[in-house]
């Protein structure tokens, strides 16, 4: 971004599936960001909470329009940072691996696997400079702690504090066999198809970042037919869920940026060439 932004917003909230707004914001001003990378999901709505200046983006554009391996995803995370954030909390819809990771509970990853085909954009650092940023633990563990502390006062809600997200390329969802191959040999625990780049790209700009994934079904591993009716349903409850859990988390973020306790505002320290 060349020009600063006329707003600011310390902390930016992704949308996945069913997620396309955040009623609860006040004071609501939309913005079409312009980024080297070309046009956002949407246009990006900034408003308060609590006090707290919010960014929210639809990764898939209101109205579910763009696909997952559509999504610009290095002009979502450019805007995003340009407006000033720091923490980037993203929400996805995803499958489940495990018996126990239930249609309408949440699970906050702790790592991914990555089973898209390499035609996503998937870096900011093309050449010129070089960076090979380290994934080792690839979401922020301070906000990972803040989610799922927050996710304690959502009444009735489920939450795994671990768990490997698959992410494939879609847009069609797995075989079963490799459905069967993600659980037993690679030990994946919930399957989606947005993680990445997200995650990277987040990392890449020295962002905290960590995603609430709401499961909508078993995928197909478990051979329980599944129907349209009953995914929107718990996609509709999900949505629920997530909009109590959001002001949970914004409230428990510290002030300032600089109080941020990890190291992913230096994520570039250990990893320019
Ligand atoms: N998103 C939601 N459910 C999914 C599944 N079963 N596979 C891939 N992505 C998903």
């Amino acid at each position: 971004m060349l020009v600063k932004p006329p707003v600011q917003a310390e902390i930016a909230i992704i949308g996945g599936s069913g997620l396309y707004n955040i009623p609860e914001l006040k004071n609501v001003n939309e913005y079409k960001v312009y980024t080297p990378y070309g046009e956002p999901s949407d246009k990006v709505v900034v408003g308060e909470l609590d006090g707290r200046k919010i960014a929210f983006l639809p990764r898939h554009g209101r109205g579910h329009r763009i696909p997952p391996h559509r999504i610009n995803y290095r002009a979502n995370i450019w805007a995003l940072k340009a407006l000033g954030a720091s923490w980037v909390i993203s929400f996805a819809a995803v499958g489940s691996l495990r018996e126990e990771m239930r249609p309408g509970d949440f699970v906050v990853p702790d790592q991914f696997i990555d089973m898209t085909k390499g035609i996503r954009d998937f870096t900011f650092f093309e050449g010129g400079t070089v960076a090979h940023v380290s994934m080792a633990d690839p979401f922020c563990e301070h906000l990972r702690r803040v989610i799922l502390e927050a996710a304690k006062e959502v009444a009735g809600l489920r939450v795994h504090p671990k768990g490997t997200y698959i992410c494939i390329e879609g847009p069609r969802f797995s075989t079963r066999a490799e459905s069967r191959l993600w659980r037993d040999v690679f030990g994946a625990d919930i399957i989606g198809m947005t993680l990445v780049p997200e995650v990277n790209l987040a990392c890449e700009a020295q962002m905290c970042y960590a995603t609430v994934a709401m499961v909508t079904d078993y995928d197909v591993w478990a051979e329980r037919p599944v129907t349209a009716e009953e995914v929107v349903r718990v996609m509709e409850e999900n949505t629920v869920k997530a909009r109590s859990l959001i002001p949970l988390i914004v409230r428990r973020l510290p002030d300032k940026p600089d109080e941020r306790m990890c190291s992913c505002c230096r994520s570039l320290e250990t990893a320019l060439i």
